[in-house]
């Protein structure tokens, strides 16, 4: 208990020394408070509120110190900050109380995350722990219910749990003694004692070779008729328009037979093509939405050049968007409440010709949708606050985003192939931007450093193009 006051002492004073002042701080995505951000965890309808806990660094912009930030809402628009909702405080979890999941029962909050402990010999140990709230505020924490199975290397973590005909199941991310990458299935019947059903996906159990040599943040659900696996590999090799990023976030579809424990599922897809998308969650609200947010960062090389690292502050969650499965594929839709955030609407049919137009925005943060009644010809471009440009190559079928690295401010790009560019719904915050493809069925969610203080937004259409212009300025979620 007094390690827990401690540190949550430490916390409410950096919180107290610090004043964040930066032009590029997102307004109506969630960010954290002061210093670093990564998986969203915890997500959760409980009591009226939405619930969202993240893993959260307030003393550094690096993964050094990791605690359970939280957040609440009534209606996904409006939030309200929490105290930690968990410290590192207990030997099982002295170096991070890392990622999880939560779910209600009997009115109480059910949290399960992974404690993370390192060795004095370099080696590192993981417990799969239980904390329970009545409040949905303040935790009591049961210890570890999980300890490692052999099979296993210690980099297993990151439990998300959930209820089926009467039981409960818990997926686990995990890396085999022989370094593949797979999910690890456990059950209960009282949520404190778990059994290991084995594994339920990874390479020689559902797949016939190597794929990645861990997997993290595993989830498991049923939606539109079909189980879906998502999971976040680590060690997939770029190939030509896939996994451009360090990791990766997709999804398996397939069928689960609970009795006998087997997922037969078809290719990963990538659920994102942007530059920063990794480690998302989903969680069912009240009206049988499956709501997904993920983490909207990438812990790669170019982590510690983010431009906002000299305010203090560092990363930030996606938009939540409702998911469902159409034709093969899984959609992402921004969740009908962010309407809300909308003022100032502005609408056109736009018809041109090898042209370039350029649409004024009101403000930073807007909202655009445009429309593609026709387009023939060759190439349909967009540019956004000067150095965000997506290109749609009708004749090779490829979509490019192009942004400036934060590094050298040299262009890079993401790609993807698709058949044919219909519409596009973008979410354009201070420093990220979100952009839906043809209904959601191609996302790319980046972030970026603008280096012009003008908003606007360039089309460029070689060919000839009519199409419906949509603008929303937005409200910041303060
Ligand atoms: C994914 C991850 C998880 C882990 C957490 C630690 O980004 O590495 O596997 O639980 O971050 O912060």
């Amino acid at each position: 208990m007094e390690k827990d006051k401690q540190l949550r002492n430490k916390i409410i004073q950096r919180l107290k020394d610090c004043e964040l002042q930066d032009d590029n701080r997102v307004a109506f995505h969630l960010t954290p408070p002061v210093g670093l951000l990564n998986d969203p965890n915890g997500l959760v309808y409980y009591k009226g509120k939405y619930h969202v806990f993240y893993q959260w660094n307030p003393f550094e912009t690096k993964h050094t110190f990791k605690c359970w930030g939280h957040y609440s809402s009534k209606d996904l628009i409006h939030w309200e900050e929490h105290p930690p909702a968990l410290v590192p405080s207990e030997w099982y979890e002295k170096d991070g109380c890392y990622s999880g999941s939560a779910i209600e029962y009997n009115n109480m909050l059910y949290l399960f995350y992974t404690g993370n402990v390192k060795t004095e010999e370099g080696g590192r140990e993981t417990y799969q722990c239980l904390a329970v709230s009545e409040d949905g505020i303040h935790f009591d924490k049961k210890g570890p219910v999980i300890h490692l199975p052999e099979g296993y290397t210690p980099h297993f973590r990151d439990p998300k749990v959930w209820q089926q005909e009467n039981k409960w199941f818990m997926v686990i991310g995990a890396q085999t003694t022989s370094l593949d990458g797979t999910v690890v299935l456990f059950s209960s019947d009282d949520l404190e004692h778990w059994q290991m059903e084995g594994p339920l996906a990874g390479n020689g159990i559902s797949l016939p070779n190597e794929f990645g040599y861990m997997w993290e943040c595993p989830d498991f659900f049923y939606l539109n008729n079909m189980d879906i696996l998502l999971v976040s590999p680590q060690g997939l090799k770029t190939e030509p328009f896939k996994y451009e990023n360090l990791f990766q976030s997709g999804y398996f579809i397939g069928e689960w037979d609970l009795m006998e424990n087997t997922f037969v599922h078809g290719e990963f897809s990538e659920l994102d093509h942007g530059f920063d998308f990794y480690a998302p969650q989903t969680f069912e609200d009240r009206s049988g939405r499956r709501i997904l947010i993920a983490w909207m960062g990438m812990g790669d090389e170019q982590e510690q050049s983010h431009h906002s690292i000299k305010s203090g502050w560092v990363h930030a969650l996606t938009i939540p968007r409702e998911i469902y499965l159409k034709d093969g594929s899984l959609y992402q839709k921004p969740v009908e409440e962010l309407k809300q955030l909308r003022k100032n609407p502005k609408s056109e049919t736009i018809t041109i010709a090898n042209e370039q137009m350029e649409f004024p925005l009101d403000s930073e943060l807007n909202e655009v949708f445009i429309d593609i009644e026709q387009f023939d010809g060759k190439q349909f471009e967009i540019q956004l606050q000067n150095n965000c440009k997506l290109i749609f190559n009708n004749e090779k079928g490829i979509l490019t985003l192009e942004r400036k690295s934060f590094d050298q401010g040299n262009l890079e790009t993401r790609q993807c192939k698709i058949d044919k560019l219909q519409n596009i719904h973008m979410f354009l915050d201070r420093s990220s931007l979100e952009i839906f493809i043809n209904d959601g069925q191609t996302v790319f969610t980046s972030r970026f450093y603008k280096d012009t203080v003008e908003n606007q937004c360039v089309i460029t259409v070689e060919g000839k193009s009519k199409f419906t212009w949509e603008n929303w300025s937005l409200h910041s979620y303060q």
